[in-house]
């Protein structure tokens, strides 16, 4: 199939499937009067702390998973307008300062960004952080993975939605199976345990794999989640093809003796263990059930915006608000008036499949 990309435009003007960014006033820098403590900055309306913020360092990826890229291709951003490496190091120091202790790496694909170890070393420095993680699709981490790990990235999640390589193909419209399952040797080998697996079931598309990846966890410290397919922009989500968390669980049961795990509360998984299986199965169930009570969760866009919510339409630039000259106080300022207006949860099922969103690949996830 042939994917075309429309080439890269000066203007940088709204583009389909985008939601708009508020602009910041002018003169935001000068006069604020909340007290910025810590935990005033990170919660929002209803007690939840956000702790946890994903940082996306690039919009592009070398797949084009169907569930993840619009078939028509993306507006991508100039990359003038992509927060440069300095914006996000400031960014992920104001955040880690007022409490955020874990950091994750995000794209598109971010083995892509010129200067991640570089980003991964500076932000893996940051005092009070504890957990700096990646989210990748694996092709480079056999080139980057130790360089990686001297920076101080110590958890890693690796995308795959099947273990057949035409299927591979099939699904991500690149060939590289076998790259992945290196990068997944490699990781385990160097202590990257256990590894998380995400795995996005559709069904009639990869539902029938479920038990060779529960299979796949007996001898290896693999946790694998399996992830419903969610709705973006350009994803040509339906909901027949939603593979639901019951359905899952019934049919692995069938095959399985399942525990169920206790997990922490912000944890995006619900968790199982098989007895005698040395990794997990595990069900993002956005869709079905969502979890947002316990989110901990923000945002930064690879273009700079803050979003509080994966399916929220609000965005905040906190490029512009840089380039604007705003202070880390008036930053302070923007980020906890955007985390108070968060809302509790996400719209029901139908709702997000309508609604306004970016294509996932522009959010990271
Ligand atoms: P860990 O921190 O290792 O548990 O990973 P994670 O689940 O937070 O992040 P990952 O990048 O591995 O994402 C796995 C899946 O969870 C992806 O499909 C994400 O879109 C989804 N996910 C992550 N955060 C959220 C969230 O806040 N809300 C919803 N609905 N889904 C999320
Ligand atoms: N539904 C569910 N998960 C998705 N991901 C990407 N697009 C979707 C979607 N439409 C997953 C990727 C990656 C993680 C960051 O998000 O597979 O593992
Ligand atoms: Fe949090 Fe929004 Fe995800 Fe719910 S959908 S868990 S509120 S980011």
């Amino acid at each position: 199939m042939i994917y075309e990309l429309k080439l890269l435009s000066e203007s940088d003007g709204p583009r389909a499937g985008r939601s708009p960014v508020r602009a910041v006033p002018a003169g935001f820098g000068l006069s604020y009067s909340r007290d910025h403590s810590k935990a005033q900055v990170l919660a929002d309306g209803f007690g939840r702390l956000h702790t946890y913020l994903r940082i996306s360092l690039v919009e592009h990826c070398n797949l084009r998973c169907r569930y993840c890229m619009p078939e028509e291709g993306l507006d991508w951003t100039p990359a003038p307008r992509l927060l440069t490496q300095e914006e996000i190091i400031r960014l992920a120091r104001l955040f880690v300062q007022q409490g955020v202790s874990k950091v994750r790496l995000t794209g598109g694909e971010p083995l892509l960004r010129e200067g991640i170890v570089e980003i991964a070393a500076a932000v893996g420095r940051l005092p009070g952080l504890r957990t700096l993680a990646i989210t990748t699709n694996g092709l480079l981490l056999p080139k980057k993975l130790s360089r990686l790990k001297a920076a101080g990235v110590n958890l890693l999640n690796i995308s795959l939605d099947t273990l057949r390589p035409d299927r591979f193909e099939a699904i991500t419209r690149r060939r590289g199976l076998p790259l992945v399952l290196r990068a997944v040797t490699q990781a385990l080998d160097a202590g990257y345990t256990p590894l998380k697996v995400n795995c996005v079931v559709m069904r009639g598309v990869n539902e029938d794999e479920l038990a060779d990846f529960a299979q796949w966890t007996q001898d290896l410290p693999i946790a694998v989640r399996f992830i419903e397919f969610m709705p973006f922009d350009g994803n040509q989500w339906d909901e027949s093809r939603l593979y639901p968390y019951q359905e899952m669980l019934d049919a692995l049961s069938r095959q399985f003796a399942l525990e169920r795990v206790a997990d922490g509360p912000s944890e995006t998984a619900k968790t199982y263990r098989i007895p005698g299986f040395k990794g997990t199965v595990g069900f993002i169930t956005s869709m079905t059930e969502n979890f947002c009570e316990g989110c901990n969760r923000l945002r930064i866009t690879a273009d700079g915006s803050l979003k509080v919510c994966l399916f929220g339409r609000a965005e905040v630039s906190l490029r512009d608000a840089m380039r604007g000259g705003a202070s880390d106080a008036a930053l302070l300022e923007i980020i906890s008036t955007a985390i108070g207006r968060k809302r509790a949860r996400h719209a029901g099922m139908q709702n997000l499949a309508t609604q306004v969103n970016r294509p996932m690949i522009t959010i990271g996830g």
